[in-house]
């Protein structure tokens, strides 16, 4: 097993590829601490995760409030001793073009996608620097690189996290602690009913339309990232650092 004795942070754990890391990394011998502002998603993985022999524990948290990541990362240490990995994933889908959006939208968007990030970095570096090390991985996206239709807020997050990571991997790279980000293409979660929602769509005429941009031809799954989270996470990318890994079906090849 992968992460036998270590202890991961997944925040946005109750659905989607969060939720799908959060299963792996338990069968992959981790304690994984499950944070979500959705306690009912969680609590199912939580029995699904405890019945499989797996240890998990569900926190309710907001990732946007400072002190309600202060005290995640306090009751994951009580709980279990440390923290090793932290994989910031909640994230929110605003989208819209510029005069679309509104001041309270833009707040909504940075508070969840850039500063929630930032925060759970900020209280879990202090831990892993305590045990020598650990890995941290940013969920970013496509759109940190590319452009789409009216997805201004979003894409305009998406960038700022491919900037976080690297600035955090400068700063934390003396600590032996490794910053990198996963760049998800579209992938099959229930965001994608947001988008197809947004779209005036339905979810499958949504998923058929994206599949068409990538290479492969089809959407990814959410263990697709979920493994290549959870390769970022291990000890096998032990010499990589402040880097995306693309994990998109060849969407940004072209
Ligand atoms: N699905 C895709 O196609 C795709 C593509 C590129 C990037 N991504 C990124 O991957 C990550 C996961 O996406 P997903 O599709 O699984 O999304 P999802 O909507 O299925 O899951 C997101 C989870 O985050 C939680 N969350 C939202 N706001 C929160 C907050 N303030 N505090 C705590 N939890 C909160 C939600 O309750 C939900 O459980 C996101 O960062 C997303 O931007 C997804």
């Amino acid at each position: 097993m992968e992460l036998t004795n270590k202890i991961a942070l997944i925040t946005g754990a109750s659905s989607g590829i969060g939720r799908e890391t959060a299963k792996l990394f338990a069968e992959q011998g981790a304690k994984v601490a499950m944070a979500d502002v959705d306690a009912v998603g969680g609590q199912t993985l939580i029995a699904q995760i405890k019945a499989d022999s797996g240890i998990a524990e569900f926190y309710q948290v907001d990732v946007s409030i400072e002190t309600e990541v202060q005290d995640l990362v306090a009751a994951v240490v009580n709980q279990w001793g440390g923290l090793d990995i932290l994989v910031a994933n909640a994230a929110v889908l605003v989208t819209g073009t510029v005069e679309e959006v509104t001041e309270s939208d833009w707040d909504r968007v940075f508070a969840v996608n850039v500063k929630g990030y930032a925060f759970c970095a900020k209280y879990a570096a202090v831990q892993m620097r305590k045990r020598g090390g650990g890995a941290i991985i940013n969920l970013a996206s496509v759109s940190s690189f590319i452009a789409q239709p009216a997805f201004v807020p979003y894409n305009t997050t998406k960038g700022a996290i491919l900037q976080l990571t690297r600035c955090l991997a400068y700063d934390l790279a003396s600590d032996n602690i490794r910053v990198n980000c996963v760049c998800p293409g579209p992938i099959d979660t229930p965001a994608v009913e947001y988008f197809a929602d947004f779209q005036g769509l339905a979810k499958k005429d949504v998923l058929e339309q994206l599949a068409s941009l990538t290479l492969l031809k089809r959407t990814g799954e959410p263990r697709e990232v979920a493994n290549a989270i959870l390769f970022l996470a291990s000890d096998k990318a032990s010499f990589i650092t402040g880097t995306p890994l693309m994990v998109d079906g060849g969407y940004t090849a072209q």
